[in-house]
């Protein structure tokens, strides 16, 4: 129980990460990081999704080898992580020997088991989605509803996978298991794709597909990219069908949470869990489907030419690290809902949130403690008050919002209570307090918002760890603390800064960058 595993999507190398990649890789991190705060084991796991028809097209298109785009993409893709401060624990390629050793045995455990037979299939193939597609997932004029382009019709002998034996098996789990799919809204949706869901093509032939793993039995047939993809999660871990040495798979498996975008839910929540079954392994315990990053209310398409990757952005203001962009890609929208990013949405939430909210308030807090208190704790502050309290039953609100992937919904709690020490502060006018020569009473007002912000640092760590650890710095505690060391009455007597080692933790973003771009 003590232990925590999160995986998000592998990504497609056809291309270089954009927001929408790393708002999903934001996403796990902020909850990997919030569960460093509580649990003693972690695993993180990401990486890239490098076979298929599409890698080969544009490889193709490009004059080099598959292999050579994968390798220079994938590292991409790993690169903007570590500049966003994702904090993965291993980085999967599917390329990887070790993964594509481990699929080929897979696959033969399914072809021995009767879960998998050879059928010949005519359908039609879009390649954006590597998934045949039904009448449902086409518009009026046969396109991809996500793609909008024509699924090509393929006509094969491939190996079918018995999904549709595991139909009812699914539902019942859907049904039994409220947290299975989150948020909640989105299990309808995948009962009724269940209702019409057919054995589907887990092969195709080399013929046509090159850029694959082979059916180890087969090698004509190249496993299709799906069971490629999905088989991640746990080859990543050192899973084998004969369950041998497979130390990681046995201390992390079932993961915690499997983040993944809407469009690929039915993927995971229909296709994974039946791949599960038949295994014989068990079922993640929750896949949370997040929504879409548009950018100023459109979808970043590579055609429109309004792909915006985080880099530009950190760029184009000037960003010291990703603390703001990874604030503002967390709260810019409700748990499973569509979110947009604009330069102006993207500053005015961040100088808001940040800057006058939270900085301003230590800022000013501690300005106060130099000016009338040379910087110095006394004794006599030391108190607890209406505030403490509110700090500290901040704690089971934020831990019962992560609990549910209510990422935003945990950031806004944190903000709340930076909303509540504002307002004590302004309704304790400690600047009157000390004109009036309380100055007891002055400094237990501002002792009372100092001990807050220890709460706000620590609580806020897993969206912004710079600015977490700034605050933790001038308030002079340890940021690597665990959420239940955290308690009232932290900071103790004594000085605790100085007039020049008070920093503003976040300086606003200036309006003029957004126009450099
Ligand atoms: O689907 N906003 O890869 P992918 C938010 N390789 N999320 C977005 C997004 C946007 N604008 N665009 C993409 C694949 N995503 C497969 C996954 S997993 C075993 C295999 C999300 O590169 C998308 O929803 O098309 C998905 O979760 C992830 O980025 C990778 O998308
Ligand atoms: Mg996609």
């Amino acid at each position: 129980m003590n232990k925590f595993y999160i995986t998000t999507a592998i990504d497609y190398v056809n291309g270089a990460p954009h927001i929408g990649h790393a708002y999903e890789k934001i996403l796990a991190d902020i909850i990997f990081k919030h569960f460093k705060q509580r649990r003693d084991e972690y695993f993180f796991l990401t990486g890239t999704d490098e076979h298929g028809i599409k890698i080969q097209k544009t490889a193709a298109n490009m004059g080099v080898t598959p292999q050579e785009l994968c390798d220079k993409n994938s590292a991409l893709f790993s690169s903007a992580w570590k500049e966003l401060g994702i904090e993965y624990s291993k980085f999967i390629r599917t390329t990887n020997p070790e993964h594509k050793r481990i699929v080929q045995k897979i696959f033969e455990q399914l072809l021995s088991s009767g879960d998998i037979y050879k059928d010949s299939y005519e359908g039609k193939y879009c390649t954006g989605c590597e998934a045949y597609l039904s009448d449902k997932d086409l518009d009026e004029n046969g396109c991809c509803l996500i793609h909008g382009t024509k699924p090509e019709i393929i006509k094969e002998e491939n190996y079918f996978f018995r999904l549709s034996k595991y139909k009812d098996k699914i539902a019942e789990h859907i049904k039994n298991n409220p947290k299975f799919i989150v948020p909640a809204f989105r299990a309808q949706e995948v009962l009724n794709q269940l209702e019409n869901i057919e054995d589907i093509s887990v092969s195709r032939s080399v013929d046509n597909v090159k850029w694959g793993i082979p059916v180890y039995s087969d090698p004509s047939q190249i496993i299709y990219v799906w069971i490629d993809a999905l088989s991640n999660y746990i080859t990543a871990l050192g899973y084998t069908p004969e369950g041998i040495g497979d130390i990681l798979f046995n201390k992390y498996w079932p993961a915690n949470v499997q983040v993944i975008g809407k469009d690929i839910l039915k993927f995971h929540a229909i296709y994974w869990s039946a791949l599960l079954m038949a295994l014989g392994v068990k079922l993640p315990k929750t896949i949370f489907a997040h929504g879409w990053i548009t950018i100023n209310q459109a979808k970043m398409s590579k055609t429109t030419g309004n792909v915006v990757s985080p880099s530009t952005i950190m760029q184009a203001f000037e960003l010291e690290n990703s603390d703001p962009l990874r604030y503002y890609l967390a709260v810019c929208t409700q748990q499973g809902r569509d979110g947009n990013y604009s330069d102006e949405e993207f500053k005015e939430r961040v100088n808001v949130d940040l800057a006058n909210n939270m900085g301003n308030l230590l800022n000013r807090t501690l300005n106060m403690l130099v000016k009338y208190f040379d910087g110095e704790i006394k004794k006599e502050f030391i108190c607890a008050n209406e505030l403490t309290e509110i700090a500290h039953s901040s704690i089971l609100k934020v831990k019962e919002h992560f609990d549910n992937y209510r990422v935003a919904e945990a950031a806004s709690e944190i903000l709340q209570v930076v909303d509540e020490a504002n307002k004590f502060v302004n309704d304790n006018a400690p600047w009157s307090l000390a004109k009036a020569e309380k100055m007891e009473e002055c400094g237990r007002v501002l002792y009372s918002v100092l001990d807050l912000m220890v709460y706000v640092g620590t609580l806020i760590k897993p969206f912004c760890p710079n600015i977490a650890a700034e605050i933790a710095r001038q308030l002079n505690f340890d940021i690597d603390m665990r959420l239940d060391e955290l308690k009232p009455k932290m900071i103790p007597a004594g000085k605790l800064i100085s007039k020049e080692d008070i920093k503003p933790v976040f300086l606003r973003l200036d309006s003029e960058f957004a126009d450099k771009k």
